[in-house]
């Protein structure tokens, strides 16, 4: 079952970067890559600093941790480069009516 909620503007977005959005007590970063798409994680880092990876740098379709640059895939959530080790979660996110929506379910 899904549960679409709406949690930010597209306006909100950039291109080549992250923002962070707090939804339904989830603390979620919503990114833009650079070719336009649209992908959605957890936003708080699996690695013991727990930085906030909506201040990292995204690099393809890599989110690199601005604490101890460990990097996730924000299409699947996976981690990518040590010292990340655990995934995130990552989240279905859509852009309709000019809004950017989110399923938690
Ligand atoms: Fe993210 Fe250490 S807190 S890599």
């Amino acid at each position: 079952m899904s549960n679409w909620i709406d949690v930010a503007d597209e306006g909100d977005l950039f291109e080549g970067a992250g923002i962070g959005v707090a939804a339904q007590g989830h603390d979620v970063a919503i990114y833009k890559t650079e070719a336009g798409e649209v992908y959605a994680t957890d936003n708080i880092c699996s690695h013991v600093g727990h930085g906030r990876l909506c201040d990292g740098f995204l690099e393809g379709h890599e989110i690199e941790c601005p604490l101890h640059q460990g990097r996730f895939d924000i299409r699947s959530g996976a981690a990518t480069l040590e010292p990340c080790e655990e995934a995130i979660r990552s989240y279905p996110v859509k852009i309709e009516g000019g809004r950017v929506w989110l399923d938690l379910a």
